[in-house]
């Protein structure tokens, strides 16, 4: 990390704020390009929700990526950052009438449908519309994807998707769908994962369905085989490289010639971000050395919620001397950021970075203790840019207005 220049931004934006490398992002966004350019017909749909900046969106829109939305709002973002609707996909086990006919009107590639009653209401918007929608059912594979339960989203008790045996039948009985064209499938197992099994398993539940199908005489045209592909947190931790990831999927699929959808977040927008904050406080105990940061969990909630780890550097010369409990300002004993982190001595004013903090970072941020949201700041070399500046208190209450009887 250039120290000089991040402190220079420091001084001229504020702290806390997130940091992405332009460079990186192109970089992740290429490699995966270049891993599915060995399939048939591939399309990489960024997960919006993982960094929904219109910044990024267009830098990904403009190297080819397409969207994978799960809201009406998310599917505004992709379109205006220049993503073409056929390269939209719309996961979700929420859609409400409004994002389904939005969705439909644009005319997306692949609505993902979760349930039955999800596709009922497709078909009948669609036949309103006069418009055929093209339609994916996201199954439930009930497969462990080893990495957080809060992240893990295959597993029969989970929400999402629909049940393999209910999925086939609707397959088997997409004619009675007038407006919709049942033309995929999707499979997402969960997030941040590390192993390639899970995967696998996935992978080859899904094959078996195609075969299964085929057999009746139903060609599926898309497999979309959701994101999911992790990035290493720890400096000890490697991540399987998109290559190795493509290469199981062409382990199992081998010859199928319809069209694979790749649904990746945080494998191309995670480590282009690190956020910066500075040292309020160092405040010593008889237990614990604290460094208290301006961030807090409002800002990165990844530690708090799914017990993440997340590498920390001082942004300052020295040895490696001291251990802290890197820590929020938050009234929460869950705002923090690392426990014993080894550090140089760090003095009040000092700025640190949270690492790896491109992915699931601004897009969960919170106003929570009275915090307004940060800055976004894109580097590209030496330059950079302010990409969302902070909000104000007055922009953070601006929604608010008084009940007329208090
Ligand atoms: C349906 C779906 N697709 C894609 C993603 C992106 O996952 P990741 O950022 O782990 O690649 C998610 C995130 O959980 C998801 O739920």
């Amino acid at each position: 990390m250039n120290i000089a220049l991040i402190s220079k931004i420091a001084a001229e934006v504020g702290t806390p704020f997130y940091l992405y490398s332009e460079q990186r992002l192109r970089q992740n966004f290429q490699a995966f390009a270049d891993a599915v350019k060995t399939l048939n017909k591939a399309t990489v749909c960024f997960a919006v929700k993982s960094n929904f900046n219109p910044t990024i969106l267009k830098i990904l829109a403009g190297m080819g990526a397409g969207a994978d939305i799960v809201s009406g709002a998310e599917l505004e973002l992709a379109l205006q950052a220049g993503v073409s609707a056929n390269k939209i996909v719309f996961s979700g086990v929420g859609k409400t009438r409004t994002e389904l006919t939005a969705a439909i009107q644009a005319g997306i590639k692949q609505i993902n449908a979760e349930s039955e009653s999800e596709i009922r209401l497709i078909n009948d918007i669609a036949l309103e519309l006069g418009k055929t929608a093209a339609v994916g059912i996201r199954v439930n594979p009930d497969v462990d994807a080893r990495t957080h339960e809060k992240i893990t989203t295959g597993k029969k008790e989970n929400k999402f998707g629909i049940d393999w045996n209910d999925a086939y039948r609707l397959f088997l009985s997409a004619e009675q769908f007038k407006g919709v064209s049942l033309h995929g499938i999707e499979v997402h197992v969960g997030s941040q994962i590390l192993d390639l099994e899970p995967f696998r398993e996935a992978f080859v539940k899904t094959k078996k369905m195609l075969t299964a199908l085929k057999d009746k005489g139903v060609l599926l045209q898309t497999v979309d085989v959701g994101g999911g592909l992790g990035v290493a947190y720890k400096a000890d931790e490697s991540a399987p490289s998109p290559a190795d990831y493509i290469a199981v999927l062409q382990d199992v699929f081998g010859d199928f010639d319809g069209e694979f959808v790749f649904e990746p977040g945080r494998c191309l927008s995670g480590d282009a971000g690190a956020l910066i904050a500075s040292v309020v406080r160092v405040k010593q105990t008889d237990e614990k050395s604290f460094a208290v940061l301006d961030a807090g969990m409002n800002d990165l909630v990844r530690p708090a919620m799914y017990d993440a780890y997340h590498t920390i550097s001082a942004l300052k010369d020295g040895k490696a001397s001291r251990t802290y409990d890197v820590v929020g300002p938050i009234c929460e004993s869950a705002d923090i950021f690392g426990k014993d982190r080894v550090l140089p001595e760090l003095d009040e004013g000092d700025l640190v970075a949270i690492e790896t903090a491109g992915a699931y970072g601004a897009t969960m941020a919170s106003n929570y203790n009275g915090r307004p949201l940060a800055a976004e700041v894109l580097l590209d070399g030496n330059r950079y840019a302010v990409i969302r500046r902070r909000q104000t208190v007055a922009e953070m209450m601006g929604l608010c207005q008084p009940a007329p009887w208090v």
